[in-house]
């Protein structure tokens, strides 16, 4: 009976260390990020791009700090970008369809010493990998300009 109990301890452990882990690389969106900074209306006609639709970006008060020193952010900066689709008329927003977050931090090395992460349109992880999925843009893009693309023209009403 007791090892039957370990047993079962143990197998939960091993079916929920994944999800610990996807949880490790995706924290949850921040609460309030919608009553951030807000950017233009952006609208990415190119449908190779991952970025294909209407966007939105919301910076924290670190992120817009560093916007405004050019492009220099300092630990937890946060960048949020909304997307939407596009519908037959480009001036009306489509249903959301995703959103991705980067967050300065330095134990990221391997993307630049940011966070990078994927949701879906509910602000669940959408278990993107950010190596592969994220960093190679924003280093092709932004490398002089600390892997942020967008700058602080973008916030510009
Ligand atoms: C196809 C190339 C491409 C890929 C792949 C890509 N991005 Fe971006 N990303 C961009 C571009 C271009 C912008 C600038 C958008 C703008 O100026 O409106 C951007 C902007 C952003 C921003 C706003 C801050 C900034 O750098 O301007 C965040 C946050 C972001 N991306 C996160 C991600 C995450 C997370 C992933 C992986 C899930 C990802 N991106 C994958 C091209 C890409």
């Amino acid at each position: 009976m007791k090892t039957k109990k370990v047993l079962a301890g143990v197998v939960l452990i091993l079916l929920f260390l994944p999800l610990m882990a996807a949880a490790a690389t995706a924290p949850p969106l921040p609460k309030k990020y919608t009553t951030w900074q807000k950017s233009q209306r952006k609208v990415v006609t190119d449908k190779s791009s991952l970025f294909y639709g209407i966007h939105y970006m919301y910076a924290d008060s670190k992120a817009m700090q560093g916007y405004r020193a050019g492009n220099r952010f300092v630990e937890g900066s946060t960048i949020v970008v909304e997307f939407f689709n596009i519908k037959e008329n480009a001036s009306v927003d489509g249903p959301k369809n995703m959103v991705v977050m980067m967050r300065k931090d330095k134990k990221k090395q391997e993307t630049g010493g940011w966070l990078f992460a994927g949701y879906g349109a509910d602000g669940k992880p959408s278990g993107l990998d950010p190596v592969t999925t994220c960093f190679g843009c924003h280093q092709k893009d932004a490398s002089q300009r600390q892997f942020v693309i967008s700058t602080i023209d973008d916030y510009k009403k």
